[in-house]
């Protein structure tokens, strides 16, 4: 098919804005406040300049944006070993521990900063019972850095009041930002609604990060970013695989809309390694709203049974089978193989799985009308009641909307829980991501570090969050601090390499033409058609979006088929992405929200191929419960106990696989 190209004969020329800063931060999220937040600091008095761009406005951005009711990672007494530990198991063996550890020696630190900057936490009352973070503070509770204790849900999670936790740590890095801004003089380093679309490299200096461009979606603008160094905390993959929710539910799903590929897409096209692309994490969740679970298992203590009312997870003879075929990760229960047990019952007609909310409560009345007697202990259980729905109210409203619709008390009836369509990201219970430089200290083998913490095979290409790979169970809390890393060593490699100026080949009209060739596709050709959605010449996104959930859901192993895929579906697949690829040089916008959804597609398609060409790579089912390969139906240590990695070679479209070398670095 001819080559189609934009000479903006149809639609209208943007407005081109260039804007040259030292460190640029890509995403607004989690990692993005951290690292502008720190960076701040160390840019301080050395006339470095800090840019943050972020799609979406930063105050309610990213998979925070809803809010949360706790804190995922928190040390406390912990040893950091511990949480390498608890990492590894829940990750079925294979972690960057160099990365990991890293992280769990400097997370408690920005959790302390949450606390400062206002998010109310949790603490242990004077007669044991937990009082929630506004009655700490007007009980007079010491903050966590002064020595006051938490409510632990799990070893690892802490109870907050987090409805407005994101806008708290926006409002730190905005604060940061200002800062910035006002020492170096510049007139703007904070933009909102710009999407990025694509990083470029040095003219000169090889494998050196030099720039990225992307669009307003507000306004006929096009950005153009110079940078130094770059950190990118664009988030993982969202809406890639067919979700469960359908027609006008369809826009729900548990991974938030705004992380759609552009964290890997980006890395990838300028030729950044990544590691464990084939891992993906598929939440347990309760059903159709999508609501969290970890609240209540852990600090409600509820119990998920099937109908039967039999706990799935201690069936004698499912965890025989398990341990067959994956061994002794099964006696760790982690939450790959929680879901496998799950989906076995559910595949025997034993669904649906019910999350025992109303024993729980039940229970938990009783143990409190024993301590406290009938007035105290009922006055309790209302506040602990309203805390069960304000789980769902802080950060998964859809949820308590939906239980009201279908007059679910959950207090008195139990409710369904399901797992969900598979999603892409490394910062939840999941690692996929980029193949990182970890620090120097912890016995690492010196081939993970190559200078500076947290920066991608790319030179001056730094990741974090979601999308830092081999590392997962970062949550909230670790992808501030993995920011935080990343931003306090891009400062150090730029302060190391104050000679560089970045240098493009491309030219802006070149650029401006790219970006915006989806417009001239819909401008041309939209009167060949009486249906603008339908056309000979062209495809819109909500289409190529459908196509491309279809090939991921039936082939690579979603929902469909319960997860199932294998070499010949793979490769079947794989054909079928190619040719979708293809067409996407046909996408067509009618305005700028769907040039937005034409490029985050096209990201989610780059990003669907990393994943099914790992999992072909892999020839095991390293994470039963998230995936499994039907013809390697097992885990095989003496073979894939191993990174796969991959670059992705933009230019050709050719793919280098090789396996990396596993090395336990904790006991
Ligand atoms: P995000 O915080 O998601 O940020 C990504 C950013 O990138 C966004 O600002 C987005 O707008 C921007 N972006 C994306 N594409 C582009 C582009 N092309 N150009 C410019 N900007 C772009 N953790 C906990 O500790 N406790 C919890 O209870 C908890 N619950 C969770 C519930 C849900 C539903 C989810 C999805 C996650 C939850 N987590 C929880 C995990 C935590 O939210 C994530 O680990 C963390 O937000 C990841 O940080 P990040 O910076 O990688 O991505
Ligand atoms: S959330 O991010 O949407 O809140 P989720 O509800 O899965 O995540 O879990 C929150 C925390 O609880 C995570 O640290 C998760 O690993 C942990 N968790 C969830 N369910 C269980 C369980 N059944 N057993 C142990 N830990 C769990």
């Amino acid at each position: 098919m001819e080559k189609e190209t934009c000479t903006f004969s149809y639609c209208e020329k943007p407005e081109v804005i260039e804007h040259e800063t030292d460190l640029l931060i890509i995403g607004g999220g989690m990692s993005a406040c951290g690292a502008a937040f720190e960076a701040t600091r160390w840019a301080k008095g050395q006339n470095i300049r800090i840019t943050m761009v972020d799609k979406a406005a930063t105050d309610r951005s990213g998979a925070v944006a809803m809010g949360l009711s706790a804190i995922n990672t928190y040390m406390g007494q912990n040893d950091p070993a511990d949480y390498v530990r608890y990492v590894r198991n829940d990750l079925m063996g294979i972690i960057r521990e160099d990365l990991v550890y890293d992280l769990g020696r400097h997370v408690d630190d920005s959790v302390h900063h949450f606390e400062e900057w206002g998010l109310p936490i949790w603490k242990k009352g004077d007669e044991g019972f937990s009082l929630d973070g506004f009655q700490a503070r007007d009980a007079g509770k010491p903050m966590l850095k002064d020595g006051g204790t938490p409510v632990n849900s799990g070893r690892w999670q802490i109870m907050i009041n987090g409805e407005s936790y994101k806008v708290i740590v926006a409002e730190a890095a905005k604060k940061a930002l200002e800062i910035n801004r006002q020492e170096t003089g510049v007139e703007e380093n904070h933009f909102e609604r710009v999407f990025i679309v694509k990083l470029f490299k040095d003219a000169n200096v090889d494998n050196r990060v030099a720039a990225a461009a992307g669009f307003s979606v507000r306004e006929n603008k096009i950005y153009f970013f110079k940078a130094k160094a770059m950190l990118l905390g664009a988030g993982g993959a969202v809406n890639v695989f067919r979700p469960r929710s359908s027609k006008e539910g369809q826009g729900r799903a548990w991974y938030p809309v705004w992380n759609s590929g552009s964290g890997y897409a980006l890395g990838m096209q300028v030729g950044a390694e990544l590691t464990l692309m084939e891992n993906r994490f598929v939440p347990a969740r309760f059903k159709d709203g999508y609501g969290p679970v970890g609240a209540w298992f852990l600090f409600f203590k509820a119990k998920a049974t099937n109908s039967l009312g039999e706990d799935y997870c201690a069936n004698e003879e499912a965890l025989a089978e398990a341990k067959a075929k994956y061994g002794s990760y099964v006696d760790k229960l982690g939450t790959a193989i929680r879901n496998h047990l799950m989906m076995r019952d559910m595949k025997l007609g034993k669904g649906p799985i019910l999350m025992r909310t109303d024993q729980a409560m039940d229970a938990i009345s009783k143990e409190m009308i024993e301590k406290l007697g009938e007035k105290e202990g009922k006055k309790k259980i209302k506040h602990l009641e309203a805390e069960a729905w304000e789980d769902f109210l802080d950060m998964c409203i859809g949820q308590a909307g939906l239980w009201a619709c279908d007059n679910v008390e959950p207090d008195k009836v139990p409710s369904e829980i399901m797992p969900t369509e598979p999603y892409i990201l490394g910062s939840h219970a999941g690692c996929a991501g980029f193949w990182v430089s970890g620090p120097d200290d912890l016995g690492a083998p010196v081939e993970w570090h190559w200078g500076y913490n947290r920066m991608s095979t790319v030179t001056g290409l730094f990741m974090m969050g979601d999308i830092c790979g081999a590392s997962g169970h970062k949550f909230s809390s670790g992808s501030h601090a993995e920011g935080r890393i990343a931003g306090k060593a891009g400062i150090a490699f730029i302060l190391d390499n104050k000679d560089y100026s970045p240098a493009i080949k491309e030219s802006m009209d070149d650029i401006s033409a790219e970006l915006y060739l989806p417009y001239e596709m819909y401008e041309k050709y939209k009167n060949f058609t009486t249906d603008p959605k339908m056309n000979p010449h062209y495809i819109k996104p909500d289409l190529l979006q459908t196509r491309l959930q279809k090939i991921a859901d039936e082939y690579f192993g979603g929902c469909s088929t319960w997860y199932m895929t294998s070499k010949t579906m793979l490769e079947t697949g794989l054909k079928k992405l190619e040719v979708l690829k293809e067409d996407a040089a046909k996408l067509a916008a009618a305005d700028l929200h769907e040039l937005m959804r034409c490029w985050e597609n096209y990201h989610r398609v780059l990003s669907l191929e990393a994943h099914a060409r790992h999992i072909h790579f892999r020839e095991e089912s390293r994470y039963p419960g998230y995936y499994y390969r039907g013809d390697f139906d097992k885990i095989d240590d003496e073979n894939w106990k191993c990174f796969t990695n991959s670059v992705y070679n933009a230019e050709d479209l050719t793919w280098e696989m090789k396996k990396v070398p596993y090395v336990q670095l904790v006991d």
